[in-house]
């Protein structure tokens, strides 16, 4: 077994291809990308030579259990419970929680679909709250506003890497009854005073799809703290079952394959260094974007630690010039989001809503390349890029 990569040398790694709806023609560093050694080579080999594909025993296969090993102990939670994609780590959640019709959940507007998709598909209601323009993260006085008799759980978005305000949110949750499973999906390795994003909350879930900070390919995991709640998650992944084809409650196939958990191992190995990376490149960008009148950097507090998943400016005007500026150059500047969820044309209908800051920033911000791929002097190009743009 090989030491994990040293920072900063990232280079031996094998960088894989992301598909995007986007038009990225011409584009030679992408947003994020999967970064994959040896290691994760030999891992899926030996499990193909095993022909130990999946197993559907409660505690899942050996390669699975290895995986939620690894993450419970680095979230330093009670359990991990690995399925087969961020989406069926909030479905399970949600069912968990039992949530269902008549119930409503809050949520954020400013996400990726899943988030309020996987509520729809409980047969619950999503109620959107509005977000803060300082990280872009659910405001927790919004969300005390839209608590009713009716809601059950809330959800908050870890969006761009950055940490929801989940204390707080706990305890206005918590006085009433309510669940709080944080989305976590952008989050792993982010910290809040010396906790992992992901620790606190009753459940809380993240995806391992092929642009996050470690990948399994699709993949998805729920943190808890709680082992009968983790039981329950087990048997949700698994048509309900517990020993044979027992269904006692409700579940679904959500069973991760053991070649994807063999991935995710290896991927384990690198995450403080890949971390790290992303981390010396969106430092060396706020440094050089900091006296730049025209964009807004990320506002990193000092007691959280950003995985800078996305690297996210806020882009006084006009931001789209900018991002074909960008890209002209070969970086994959991206938009997240830059229709908010409510105003997609499933949900605008039935959910009509406005929310101020969600629809402000969904006009400006920007994110920009910072995985461990991206070179010091890349960061310098788009950084010059970018604070030349408004004179240009
Ligand atoms: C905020 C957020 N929530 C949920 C998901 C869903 O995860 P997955 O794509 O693994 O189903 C994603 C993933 O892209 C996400 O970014």
């Amino acid at each position: 077994m090989s030491e994990p990569i040293s920072i900063p040398n990232s280079q031996g790694l094998k960088k894989g291809l992301l598909t995007s709806t986007a038009n990225m023609d011409g584009v030679r560093v992408p947003i994020n990308r999967p970064l994959f050694g040896d290691e994760e080579l030999k891992a899926v080999m030996s499990v193909v030579k095993d022909t130990n594909l999946t197993s559907s025993n409660l505690e899942g296969g050996k390669k699975v259990r290895e995986f939620e090993q690894a993450l419970a102990s680095y979230l330093k939670v009670k359990d991990v419970v690995a399925v087969n994609s961020g989406t069926s780590a909030l479905l399970s959640s949600l069912m968990a929680a039992d949530i269902g019709p008549g119930d409503e959940v809050i949520v954020p507007s400013f996400t990726f679909a899943a988030t309020a998709n996987v509520v729809k598909m409980a047969g619950a209601t999503p109620v959107f709250a509005d977000i803060l323009l300082e990280d872009y993260c659910i405001d927790p006085d919004d969300v005390a506003k839209k608590i009713t008799e009716k809601t059950k759980a809330i959800i908050p978005v870890d969006i761009y890497g950055h940490v929801s305000k989940v204390k707080e949110i706990k305890e206005i949750a918590y006085a009433k009854n309510i669940v709080v499973i944080e989305d976590a999906a952008q989050s792993l390795g982010s910290m809040d005073k010396g906790s992992y994003a992901g620790s606190i909350a009753d459940m809380a879930c993240f995806s391992f799809y092929a642009s996050k900070v470690i990948t399994t390919g699709e993949g998805g995991a729920v943190a808890v703290n709680d082992q009968e709640l983790a039981r329950k998650l087990r048997m949700i992944r698994n048509h309900g079952m517990i020993q044979g084809y027992d269904t006692t409650i409700l579940g679904l196939n959500m069973r991760m394959p053991e070649v994807e958990a063999a991935i995710g191992v290896e991927q384990m190995k690198r995450l403080e260094s890949f971390i790290q990376l992303r981390r010396r490149n969106a430092n060396a960008f706020t440094e050089k974007l900091r006296e730049c009148k025209d964009v807004v950097p990320p506002y990193e507090p000092e007691t959280k630690r950003y995985n800078y998943y996305l690297y996210t400016i806020y882009v006084k005007n006009p931001r789209d010039a900018l991002m074909q500026r960008l890209r002209g150059a070969g970086y994959g500047a991206v938009v997240y989001y830059d229709t908010p969820v409510h105003m997609t044309p499933y949900y605008q209908k039935s959910y009509p809503v406005s929310l101020k800051n969600t629809e402000d920033a969904a006009k400006h911000v920007l994110s920009l390349p910072v995985h461990p791929a991206v070179k010091l002097e890349e960061v310098e190009e788009m950084a010059v890029l970018v604070k030349s743009f408004g004179n240009a």
